[in-house]
């Protein structure tokens, strides 16, 4: 129940559209748990007011916010400091108002991180002696990584085959090699598989990336794999027989496979993953670990991954 009784925090999931999101019910179940009067809202923004939208946070005094598609690129020009893995993957899901530039190891945008279609920075700042910076980080790699180790799965020295390369699979891509995992990417264009292999390059020179066509190259590579990840969103509700996968290959019986889809938990692509004998993995997990990264750096706390899991499972039931 909301009171006008300060110290009342904002923050707020900046997409378009946002209203199936389940980050609401997830953050503001945790950030009760910890006695903290904040409020997290769903903050619906048209791609021409993202820069106001932006700026706006600084304006109305926010915490922090989620940003989510589409414009986990477009806000990057309004931010004043990134993280490096939000710089290599070049996507934010995460901004905080750091008031005492205390974010650690942050960086100015570059133009290989500012999409060419963005609006110039307005570098006018009021004068303001605490005016906080604008930093944008990504914490579904962090996340990933997290739910892959809170599931007991250890990728260092390991293989992965990954199915997609969008924005998910820069995410997914540069958790996996952070982490020592050697990666091969499966994607129907190969001109952004070979994006996402130039990313590893950039930031791990040396470092090669394998790519593929998707769902030719599919069986060549599978029995290779420890992980096996589908980043694209086929097989997400209300398509749910959309299937990132080649019918024809068998899974390996002892694979990991990994499915970032969460609606619905049992995707077409986890069920043959567990007919075959593998071990499925849902994308839940990753939304509740990328969700508490974020609240962690909001709030200099943990918060309860049970109860955000709850939280999120409850939405999911009414929803899906
Ligand atoms: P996100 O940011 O969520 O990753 P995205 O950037 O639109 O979303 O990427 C979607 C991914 O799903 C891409 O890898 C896309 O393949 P292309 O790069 O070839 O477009 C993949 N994808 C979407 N629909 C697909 C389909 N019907 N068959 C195969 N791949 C598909």
């Amino acid at each position: 129940m909301y009171d006008n009784k300060p110290p009342v925090r904002l923050l707020g999931l900046i997409g378009w559209p946002v209203e199936h999101s389940l980050s609401p019910a997830m953050h503001n179940a945790a950030l009760a748990a910890m006695g903290l009067p904040w409020v997290y809202t769903l903050l619906p923004v048209a791609p021409a007011a993202v820069g106001d939208a932006v700026r706006g946070l600084r304006a109305l005094d926010f915490v922090g916010a989620n940003v989510t598609v589409p414009h986990k690129q477009a806000v990057i020009p309004f931010l004043d400091r990134l993280t490096p893995a939000a710089a290599a993957i070049g996507a934010v899901n995460t901004i905080t108002l750091d008031a005492r530039g205390q974010t650690p190891q942050s960086v100015p945008p570059t133009e290989q991180t500012i999409s060419p279609t963005a609006t110039a920075l307005d570098t006018a700042q009021p004068d303001v002696l605490e005016w906080p910076q604008l930093v944008g980080d990504n914490t579904d790699a962090a996340g990933f990584l997290a739910d892959l180790r809170a599931h007991g799965v250890e990728v260092s020295g390991g293989r992965a085959l990954v199915i997609g390369a969008g924005g998910a699979s820069r995410a997914v891509v540069y958790a996996l090699v952070s982490a020592g995992c050697a990666v091969m990417i499966i994607n129907r264009s190969q001109a952004r598989a070979h994006d996402v292999a130039a990313m590893v390059g950039r930031v791990w020179p040396g470092f090669a990336v394998t790519c593929g066509q998707f769902p030719e190259d599919i069986g060549r590579w599978v029995a290779d794999a420890d992980l096996v990840v589908n980043t694209t969103s086929l097989g997400m509700w209300p398509a749910v027989e959309g299937l990132p996968w080649d019918p024809a290959v068998a899974f390996r019986r002892d694979q990991v496979v990994y499915d970032l889809v969460y609606a619905p938990r049992q995707t077409a692509f986890l069920r043959r993953a567990a007919a075959d004998g593998a071990r499925p993995i849902d994308g839940l997990g990753m939304l509740i670990e990328q969700g508490a990264a974020a609240l962690t750096q909001w709030t200099g706390r943990e918060p309860s991954r049970t109860i955000m899991r709850q939280a999120a499972e409850r939405q999911l039931e009414q929803r899906f």
